[in-house]
């Protein structure tokens, strides 16, 4: 029998396991900028219980739903997600009673699925694509399904939820403000489902308006536009502008990277600086670097080192695999360096280049969230 408040009778100061969600460590990143330039800085989110910035959204979304009576011990939660989202739901279920259910596609590695099993949860595998090659509309319309057969299951819906947007706003962009304060000159985010830099990005908007927000997707995802392919960066990209990013005016830039430069970017991350976190945090790395090496000493660029670099051992740190798959396995700081100053801006103005909303899409695909606004707006 679980203690269902035992625990804090037996331990008054100490705190649960979610309680140690957020307040991640900020720390200064001394070798990859010059005597001179901007200084980096790196919020460390793989600090994180389940090791990765998505237990913010995670957490968020669940507390929210247990403390509006939306769900119970033993519930079924179900998302669609092969990577982090999911692996922090498995984590929160694994601590408060819950069965979860990640609907995920072929292309899950090999360490989510047993991360995924790890902790208990259990997975489908949709492999059919939608009509953008990717699985994330199928994945999606297949949870939704799930959900309306499995009474009193819960779907967090992490793409149209506006709580995960919230998350980000009232805690992850809070603390990186209140730890660097004027100090802090810009912030560069990854994006896929939009949470952390729709919410990151009204909450400087709002608080700080003088720090710019920088936006980084994959070549071959088309959050921002641009051409939709086939691409390998795990973590990052969608076929459309997500609704958690309903604000473009609050992003000031938007830069797309290839593979390569993500791949090199977060090996050579981790042997210049120690930091060794996953692929999607050599994006945004890059991208403030290339900030950072424009910028006076007075700047402080921040990004977000979003997950565990463990989760990629198989790919992004075998050369091996590198090479199978066409990538320099360079991680030299010259090299990095190079790299960061080729880039351009994709846009500088995101609001008018880069709205690719799909605002018929929630309703299309069932999302639970779409049908409790049209619930409220009836
Ligand atoms: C490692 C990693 N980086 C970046 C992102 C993008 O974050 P968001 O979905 O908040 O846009 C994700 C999302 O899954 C992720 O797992």
């Amino acid at each position: 029998m679980p203690y269902e408040h035992g625990g804090s009778h037996a331990f008054p100061n100490l705190p649960g396991l979610l309680d140690s969600v957020g307040n991640t460590p900020v720390v200064r990143l001394d070798n990859l900028t010059m005597c001179g330039e901007g200084r980096l800085v790196a919020k460390l989110e793989s600090a994180n219980p389940g090791g990765s910035v998505k237990d913010r959204a995670a957490w968020h979304i669940i507390r929210d739903a247990e403390e509006r009576g939306l769900i119970r011990r033993g519930a079924t939660i179900i998302e669609s997600s092969s990577g982090n989202f999911g692996i922090a739901l498995a984590m929160i279920g694994a601590s408060r009673g819950y069965r979860v259910i990640a609907i995920v596609d072929p292309k899950i590695s090999a360490v989510n699925r047993s991360l995924f099993a790890a902790f208990g949860a259990e997975v489908i595998v949709v492999d059919e694509k939608d009509d953008s090659g990717s699985y994330h509309k199928t994945r999606i319309a297949y949870a939704n399904r799930l959900h309306r057969e499995i009474p009193g299951s819960f779907r967090p819906d992490q793409c149209f939820n506006p709580l995960n947007g919230e998350a980000h706003y009232q805690s992850t962009a809070r603390e990186l403000l209140a730890a660097m304060g004027s100090r802090l000159s810009a912030v560069v985010c990854t994006v896929s489902t939009g949470g952390q830099l729709g919410g990151i990005s009204r909450y400087l908007r709002r608080f700080a308006p003088h720090v710019k927000v920088v936006g980084v997707d994959v070549r071959g995802s088309t959050v921002f536009g641009g051409e939709a392919h086939g691409y390998l960066t795990p973590g990052v990209g969608l076929s459309w502008t997500p609704d958690n990013l309903d604000d473009l005016s609050a992003v000031d830039e938007v830069y797309l990277l290839s593979d390569e430069d993500v791949f090199v970017s977060c090996r050579t991350l981790v042997r210049a600086e120690g930091v060794l976190a996953g692929v999607s945090t050599g994006a945004a790395l890059l991208v403030a670097c290339r900030l950072a090496m424009k910028a006076s000493a007075r700047e402080h660029i921040a990004f977000l080192a979003t997950d565990r670099g463990e989760r990629y051992l198989q790919t992004a740190f075998d050369e091996r695999w590198l090479l199978e798959h066409g990538m320099s396995t360079d991680t030299s700081l010259d090299g990095l360096r190079r790299r960061a100053a080729s880039l351009t801006p994709f846009s500088t103005n995101p609001k008018v280049d880069c709205a690719n909303y799909r605002r018929e899409l929630a309703e299309q695909l069932d999302s639970p969230t779409a049908r409790r606004t049209l619930r409220r707006a009836g």
